[in-house]
């Protein structure tokens, strides 16, 4: 128990002596509002009903001039983020790091990179964070460090090291050969071979990113320590990195071998031995407590990208003790416009056993843009509206990511010497590497599109800056960042966004998908048609099912836009991936 917890319990128990050694022992007082409203918080707590925002924080903006985004840039840009609508940020790490994976190489838990600030720096965007109401979420990289961090560099310094058993050291089959088939996720062995104690070590990923062994109790205490840090800081909760491959089987078994071969070249296998082992649940407990030793509902973010819903669910805890918000790969990663796809995925893991809060996004720094996944290269703007209103309109916790909402698109690099991301330079010309979905914001048209002074910031600011920037588009009101705003303050307004149920309507339509969000008590629901189509498309609803008694439908969010009054139910047009949204009662 913690000094903080220990300390709440002496105090009840010192309250519950008094008021028994009172004598008023025949009736229970009744409870504080304050007490009340704690109560009421810990069931709805504000993770429910944030809207989240990854911020990449090399690309967001630079307050120094170095080319390279930093701490008192987001700062310099918490008005924007009240502006647009936005709860929390999640910003991908910031920790000192040989920077091999942009910050997923980290080697020190508990400071900052230099590049990015220092921690009073920190400590000043937390405190005008909460003054605009937003929370900040730090990214946690637990399944490996970097192998700069000074616990590799005793470990791997000789077998008997009080380290050693940090990370994980095999011997090899024979000479040059690794222990077993186990791949990395970026390409080749797993297994890197270390001269100076004649042992493999294991890593996940980049051979710079050795993985922790998580069996090991004291490994896990540093670790937990370091979320303390920050969580004493007055971060909000952490995303945690790829959390499913924490564990590998002690026993070392070959994983299974598929057809073909991957980018890299090697054969395709299933990580069955190495992904999603049942002994992460027991840390995910386990954080989960650390994290609820600190008061304001702190929340904890998977990325996970669980096969199914099944799977899914296991990351909420049985007794919903892990995860709160795991993030769904399956809906980011439907990739295509798909009425019959969201709907079944939709409906999925808004049953999920757990009763677990979905956690919807379409977008981030490893996977190329929305903009382009789902545009079909014709309406792309129109179609960055329809992800947009399936973002922001189900029950599901949204996670947006830095520039979706104006529209910015994949930006590969065109030649092999302009990549930073190592996935690209080893994976060149089938894999690109993620560089091209990391470019800077682009805030408006003035040089480097208002997201640095330097002559060339890290990445090359995307061509498409010039009509896709913050600036621009704000005064434009059917831009999609407008559009975007319009969505995120219906989002805040209307109760029936806020705590409606979800109803899936029209269920066998292929290609509009529609759901109601009923509104708690006697209010006002909001109806979303979304057609996923190239063509009009006429939908006829039914509601009177669902308690709703008019038979038309007042519009409030459109696109393209609709100026009729009302939209009759029974015979409805939506133009080609069109969207509209509206109230009905
Ligand atoms: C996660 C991160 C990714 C990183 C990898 C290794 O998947 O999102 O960017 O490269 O973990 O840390």
């Amino acid at each position: 128990m913690s000094n903080r917890v220990k300390c709440i319990f002496l105090l009840i128990t010192i309250g519950l002596c008094l008021a028994a050694g009172s004598g008023r022992t025949q009736q229970v007082p009744p409870k504080s509002p304050k007490a009340e409203h704690a109560a009421e918080k810990a069931l709805d707590p504000w993770w429910k009903h944030a809207v989240i925002y990854e911020i990449y924080p090399r690309s967001f903006q630079d307050s120094n001039g170095d080319g390279v985004g930093d701490i008192n840039g987001i700062t310099s840009r918490l008005d924007y983020l009240r502006d647009l609508g936005i709860d929390a940020i999640w910003i991908s790490p910031m920790y000192p790091s040989p920077l091999v994976d942009f910050g997923y190489d980290v080697s020190d838990y508990t400071a900052l990179d230099p590049l990015y600030g220092t921690l009073a720096d920190f400590d000043r965007l937390v405190s005008e964070a909460k003054k605009r109401n937003i929370r900040v979420i730090m990214d946690f990289v637990p399944n490996h460090t970097s192998d700069q961090h000074p616990w590799f560099a005793e470990s791997r310094s000789s077998r008997t090291n009080p380290k050693r058993d940090w990370y994980i050291w095999r011997d090899g089959k024979g000479p040059d050969q690794p222990p077993n088939n186990w791949q990395s996720w970026f390409g080749h062995s797993a297994w890197k071979f270390d001269p100076i104690t004649n042992q493999y070590y294991y890593h996940h990923f980049y051979t710079e990113q050795p993985d922790l062994n998580w069996r090991n109790p004291q490994v896990r205490n540093a670790m937990y320590d370091a979320m303390r840090f920050w969580l004493s800081r007055g971060v909000a909760g952490f995303r945690i990195d790829a959390v499913s491959r924490l564990f590998e089987d002690p026993n070392l078994h070959d994983d299974p071998l598929l057809p073909g071969k991957n980018a890299y070249g090697d054969p395709n296998i299933a990580h069955k031995y190495t992904d999603n082992l049942p002994e992460v649940h027991q840390v995910l407990r386990e954080m989960r407590s650390v994290v609820n030793e600190f008061p304001g509902n702190p929340v904890l973010i998977s990325e996970a990208d669980e096969p199914n819903i099944a799977e899914l669910t296991k990351m909420y805890g049985s007794k919903n003790d892990e995860i709160q918000l795991p993030m769904d790969f399956q809906i980011a990663d439907v990739n295509k416009l798909s009425a019959p796809d969201f709907r079944r995925l939709l409906d999925e893991i808004d049953k999920n056993p757990a009763g677990g809060q979905p956690h919807y996004f379409f977008s981030n720094h490893d996977q190329p843009r929305q903009w382009d996944r789902y545009g079909d290269g014709v309406h792309n703007d129109q179609i960055a509206k329809l992800m947009a209103a399936l973002l922001l309109t189900t029950r599901a916790t949204p996670l947006m990511y830095y520039g979706e909402e104006i529209g910015m698109r994949t930006t590969d690099p065109v030649r092999k010497e302009d990549v930073q991301d190592p996935i690209g330079k080893l994976g060149w010309p089938q894999e690109k590497g993620r560089d091209g979905e990391r470019t800077p914001m682009q805030w408006d048209t003035t040089k480097d599109a208002g997201f640095s002074t330097a002559e060339s910031p890290w990445l090359p600011v995307a061509p498409s800056s010039a009509e896709y920037n913050v600036k621009v588009e704000s005064q434009d009101p059917n831009s999609i960042l407008s559009f975007y705003k319009r969505l995120l303050a219906l989002r805040r307004s209307e109760p029936a966004l806020r705590d409606g149920k979800y109803l899936p309507l029209d269920r066998g339509n292929a290609d509009v998908f529609s759901f109601l969000r009923k509104a708690p008590g006697n209010g006002d629901s909001i109806l979303v048609v979304l057609n996923m189509s190239a063509e009009p498309r006429t939908v006829s609803l039914a509601l009177d099912t669902h308690g709703v008694k008019e038979s038309s439908a007042r519009p409030l969010i459109s696109a393209p836009k609709i100026t009729r009054e009302s939209a009759v139910l029974a015979h409805f047009t939506v133009p080609a991936f069109g969207v509209f949204v509206g109230s009905v009662h």
